[in-house]
């Protein structure tokens, strides 16, 4: 059944990215292999001001990986054992895997079907006396909204730590992600807009007080060397990651122009294609206001799986970000959710369909995403 005749376009490729910037990448690797210093050093500390700054925020905290962040900027807000934290079914596992870590219990909330993200109106109505954070996700690199949210969470005096992890770059109404509420949450896994070569995060805050504290909690607790006052853990970004994503950093402005452009192609093609016009498919949207850093350009498809099919078949990557909402997860069962409790973030889950994404992609390329996509409903759609 394989019919890959035309040019397969991967989901991602990190590989032509690599490429250009190896020479680059080479000398600062040398260079810190040559100093020997691999932990908390030079290129850390830069790394940390230059991404706190891309947040509009006063610190950045370097730590393992973006899940970590999320562990530990929930544990320097207070955040533990019984309190409750509203939070999205709609997200990767680390997002309430993080809160539950912390010792704390996920209470889910459902979502907003534009944006995918925390519907503020319904995380309002799940606050009670419990409740110590919201931790809204800025999903596919579209800001959640977050001055309702802000606004229950003064009303109530809770913490708001931002899941960031997809969307350094992002801004809404109230500016940058990540220093909106308490704390932002930042991966650099691979994959994301600015990802290093393995695993690495950053919180960032304005708030000097949970600076301080991440910054214990990163290495075991401690403020003074074989001193231990909290429980942390070792979790540190290291020397060789900083060094790569500095060298990365001074391209990511127009890496994201270039995934704005691609998602502005994507939109023109597919709105020409009559699809969406049909009720076939159902774009991403920007909602006024907002700076969409487009780490997935995202469908919504009735047929969904069927046409991943087709695309596979034809050579084409596309990812299901993500399948199975976190309420519906074996290891979240004791939380006693059931099928049907959100209906939306179920829905979602059933339609979405990320489609290649990743800034050296061609216009050709996405031409070619557009005119496989159109041949899959060709006779029952006019394309
Ligand atoms: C929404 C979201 N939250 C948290 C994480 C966790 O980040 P990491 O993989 O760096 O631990 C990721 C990325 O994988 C993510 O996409």
């Amino acid at each position: 059944m394989s019919e890959c005749s035309g040019h397969p376009v991967p989901g991602f490729d990190l590989k032509r990215q690599n490429i250009l910037l190896q020479e680059d990448l080479r000398k600062v690797l040398d260079e810190v292999i040559k100093k020997g210093q691999f932990i908390l050093a030079e290129n850390v500390q830069e790394l940390e001001s230059e991404i706190a700054r891309i947040c509009g925020a006063r610190y950045g905290i370097g730590v393992a990986n973006g899940s970590d962040a999320l562990y530990l900027a929930l544990l320097a807000c207070g955040v533990g054992q019984g309190d409750e934290v509203i939070t999205t079914p709609f997200t990767f596992f680390a997002t309430a895997g993080a809160i539950a870590r912390a010792g704390a219990v996920p209470v889910f909330s459902d979502i907003d079907p534009v944006t995918y993200n925390l519907d503020p109106v319904l995380a309002a109505s799940r606050v009670t006396s419990r409740t110590k954070a919201i931790l809204p996700v800025h999903l596919y690199g579209h800001p959640a909204d977050m001055e309702p949210l802000m606004q229950v969470a003064r009303a109530n005096q809770l913490k708001v730590i931002e899941d960031a992890a997809q969307a350094l770059g992002a801004s809404g109404q109230d500016g940058p992600v990540g220093n909106i509420g308490d704390a932002g949450c930042i991966s650099f896994f691979p994959t994301k807009n600015l990802g290093c070569f393995g695993d690495g995060g950053m919180v960032v805050t304005s708030d000097p007080e949970i600076a301080e504290r991440v910054r214990m909690l990163r290495v075991h607790g401690s403020r003074k060397k074989y001193i231990h006052e909290a429980l942390g853990c070792n979790s540190r970004l290291d020397e060789m990651q900083a060094a790569v994503l500095r060298v990365k950093l001074a391209h990511f402005p127009s890496w994201t122009e270039r995934r704005r452009e691609i998602a502005l192609l994507y939109d023109q093609l597919l709105n020409s294609s009559g699809l969406v016009q049909k009720g076939v498919i159902r774009l991403p949207r920007q909602l006024p206001g907002c700076f969409h850093v487009y780490h997935q350009y995202t469908l919504a498809v009735g047929e969904r799986d069927r046409l991943q099919q087709y695309l596979k078949n034809k050579g084409i990557g596309s990812t299901v970000y993500y399948p199975l909402p976190l309420h519906r997860q074996e290891v979240f069962r004791s939380l006693g959710y059931k099928e049907g409790d959100f209906p939306r973030a179920e829905q979602a889950a059933r339609e979405v369909l990320s489609l290649p994404m990743f800034p050296e992609m061609t216009g050709e390329e996405v031409d070619r995403v557009v005119h496989v996509i159109c041949e899959f409903w060709k006779g029952e759609v006019q394309c």
